[in-house]
This record gives structure tokens, C-alpha cells and sequence, in this order.
């Protein structure tokens, strides 16, 4: 696909939440600084942005702010220019959105880009900009397709491809389009969001700007999309980048079944693939089997432990014998030989599993 290159452009980054979905991946790391196919979940959407001409970009922060700039800095490493704005008590995101205004350079007329911190998108974000700037839109919303709408609330459009509601979650949606995360609003539409006051773009701005008749255009392309704030769907995020499903300025080896970060230490023996990330000086000894997985720093698999569609926290431990699948172990937690955990088991960081002796009754 042709990707359209912008001139200089600003943008407004949404990391401020705190991630409770993601929890305990989160009680120590915001959502979007977990590593995600080897560097953190932002490092892909700063990389793509500056692909398409983003050269300035507002992070509008909150929960464990300081982690950002300490990860980012000035942005220079990544050829951008990084602003950090911090809300002390969460403002949702059309406050945040008002609050990372003010450090903004760009005039009334302007379009501001504005992306949630938890998305994985292929979409042509310089197209998306293209037809707000040339509808004169206040707002162009991207929206994706899902199969399931129930789960979200859903975007109708015209024929002209104008936003004609904005509806809550329902059991019967009327479209399968949803409001995907990434919005270009012009900036004076954004410095009229009330100032310090707590607003949800998603349940005031957008359907206050609908009902007021202002021009909100929906952007739909059916590319690649992905929020990642569930386990599940931060693992397929990590895998799907491991695997060059979405390709990624920001991956920091050729795509392939698995990526090792430096020191990891994957024993020839060990069968490891299905987009696995491995972090820097973990190990997976002879016999372990990891598959679709998020291996975090110094953790140790041992051998003929079994991993799949997991995160394994940062020096946390899965024993030999041990099973688990669509899981997540939390930092530094230790999980027993013999423990078979399933579908959405969750381990709090430090906890120790032990061993899990399974006897039958006829062994008694
Ligand atoms: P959950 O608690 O799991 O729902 O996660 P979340 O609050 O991080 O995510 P949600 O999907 O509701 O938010 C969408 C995006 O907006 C994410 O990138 C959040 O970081 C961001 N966000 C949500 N609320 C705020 C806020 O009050 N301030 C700021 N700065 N960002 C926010």
C-alpha cells in the first residue's frame, strides 16, 4: 500500500490510563511501556508516526508519569521532538487531550493528530489527515470492523462517510464499525473542550459535536488494528509484530518465529516459536516448548516447561513439568514444577506456586 507522507505535523499522545485490564503486568509498568516484540509498546506507534511526517508529539500523562520521559527523553533517539504534559488527577480524555493542548504550536486552523496509547494499527495515517483537511472537518474519527460490536460502542456513517451517532455499547448495534483510537481533530475544536474539568471524548466531545451539526468524519479501513488492553490481546499484539504480521519501524530484528534480546540464552534443544518475544538474559532451557509468548528479562523457563499465548513477568520462573496457556505471571513470581494453569489465570508479582503433586485415586 502507498503510505501518504505529511508536512510537520503535531500529535497528542494518550498514555495517562491506568491499565487495570493488564493488571499485574501494569501495577508496576504503565500499559504502554510493556515490551511488546522487544522494546516498549510505544516505541512501534512513536516509530510509525514519524513515518508518516509527525515530527513533535505531546505525551499527555498521568499514572507514573515520570516512567515516560525516563524511557523517552527528549525524543531525539527517535527523531522526534517530545513534550510531556502531566495531569495530577486523570482527566479522561478529553481532558487530557485540552491539558496536552496547551503545549502545542500549531495555529487554530491547524489539524492535531491525537492517538490512544494502546493501539496496534496499519492504517494510512497521512490519508486519514488528507480527508480531514480536505473535508474541513472538525473532527475525523479512523474506525475499524469488528466481528463482535456488542463489545463496543459503535459509529454509524453516511453515504459521505459523516459521523451520524455516537452510540454507547448495545446488544444490537446498527454497524460494525467502532471508533478506533486515532483521531485528527483541528486544534481549535480542542482548545474548546472545558479547561482542568474531567471530560470523555467518547461520551461528550463527539456526540456533543454531533448533536451541535459540526462536520465529524469517520476515516474506515478494514487494515490491520488492534487495542491491546486485555492479556490476550497484548500477547497477539507482541506476537503479531514478531511475526511480521504487522510490520513495524520500531522491531528491532527481521521479523521470524521467535526474537531473543541480548544475553537471552534459548538452548538449541528448546523448541521456541509463533512470534515469541524473549527478553534480555532469559533463559529457556533444552526441552522447554514456548510458543506466541512474552518472555520477559531474566526469566528462566526450565526445561520441558510448557508456554503458550503467555506473558512471563520480568525474573520470573516456570519449573520443568509446569503447563501454562493464556496466562500471565507477574514479575518475579515462581511457578512450581507440575502446575498446569489455563485461559486467563493470573499470578500477582513474587507469588510462589509450589510444586503440584497430582495423585490419582488409584495411586493412593
Ligand atoms: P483500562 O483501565 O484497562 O481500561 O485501561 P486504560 O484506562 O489505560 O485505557 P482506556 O482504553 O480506557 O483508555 C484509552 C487511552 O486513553 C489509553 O491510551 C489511556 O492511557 C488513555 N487515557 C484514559 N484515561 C486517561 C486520562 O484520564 N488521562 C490521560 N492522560 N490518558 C488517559
Amino acid at each position: 500500500m502507498m503510505e501518504t507522507p505529511l508536512p510537520e505535523l503535531e500529535a497528542i499522545l494518550l498514555v495517562g490510563g491506568q491499565g487495570t485490564r493488564l493488571r499485574p503486568l501494569t501495577l508496576g509498568t504503565p500499559k504502554p511501556l510493556l515490551p511488546t516484540a522487544g522494546v516498549p509498546f510505544l516505541a512501534h506507534q512513536l516509530a510509525r508516526a514519524r513515518s508518516f511526517g509527525v515530527r513533535r508529539i505531546v505525551f499527555a500523562t498521568s499514572y507514573r508519569a515520570e516512567m515516560f520521559s525516563e524511557a523517552f527523553g527528549d525524543g531525539s533517539a527517535f527523531g522526534l521532538s517530545l513534550e510531556y504534559m502531566t495531569e495530577e488527577t486523570p482527566l479522561g480524555t478529553g481532558g487530557a487531550i485540552r491539558n496536552a493542548a496547551e503545549a502545542l504550536t500549531c495555529g487554530p486552523d491547524a489539524p492535531v493528530l491525537v492517538l490512544n496509547g494502546d493501539i496496534l494499527s496499519g492504517h494510512d495515517i497521512g490519508d486519514q489527515v488528507a480527508r480531514h483537511v480536505a473535508g474541513q472537518a472538525a473532527v475525523t474519527l479512523h474506525l475499524t470492523e469488528v466481528e463482535d460490536p456488542t463489545r463496543f460502542g459503535c459509529v454509524p456513517t453516511d453515504d459521505a462517510g459523516r459521523v451520524t451517532a455516537f452510540l454507547e455499547k448495545t446488544p444490537n448495534p446498527v454497524t460494525n464499525r467502532i471508533n478506533a483510537g486515532c483521531y485528527v481533530f483541528t486544534r481549535s475544536v480542542i482548545d474548546s473542550i472545558s479547561a482542568g474539568e474531567i471530560v470523555s471524548v467518547e461520551r461528550e466531545t463527539f456526540p456533543g459535536l454531533i448533536d451541535s451539526g459540526a462536520l465529524v468524519l469517520g476515516y474506515a479501513d478494514a487494515s490491520y488494528w488492534l487495542d491491546v488492553g486485555t492479556p490476550a490481546a497484548f500477547i497477539k499484539g507482541s506476537r503479531d509484530l514478531v511475526l511480521g504480521r504487522l510490520a513495524s519501524p520500531a522491531l528491532p530484528c527481521p521479523p521470524g518465529e521467535f526474537l531473543a534480546l541480548p544475553g537471552a540464552k534459548v538452548s538449541t534443544e528448546a523448541k521456541v516459536d509463533g512470534g515469541t518475544a524473549v527478553g534480555a538474559r532469559a533463559v529457556v532451557e533444552s526441552g522447554a516448548q514456548v510458543s506466541g509468548s512474552v518472555l520477559g528479562d531474566d526469566c528462566v523457563i526450565h526445561s520441558g516447561a510448557v508456554v503458550t499465548d503467555s506473558v512471563v513477568g520480568i525474573g520470573a520462573r516456570v519449573a520443568s513439568g509446569a503447563v501454562l496457556r493464556d496466562v500471565v505471571i507477574g514479575d518475579g513470581a515462581i511457578v512450581g514444577p507440575g502446575n498446569e494453569l489455563m485461559a486467563g489465570s493470573r499470578v500477582w508479582p513474587g507469588v510462589v506456586l509450589p510444586e503440584c503433586a497430582v495423585r490419582f485415586s488409584s495411586d493412593v
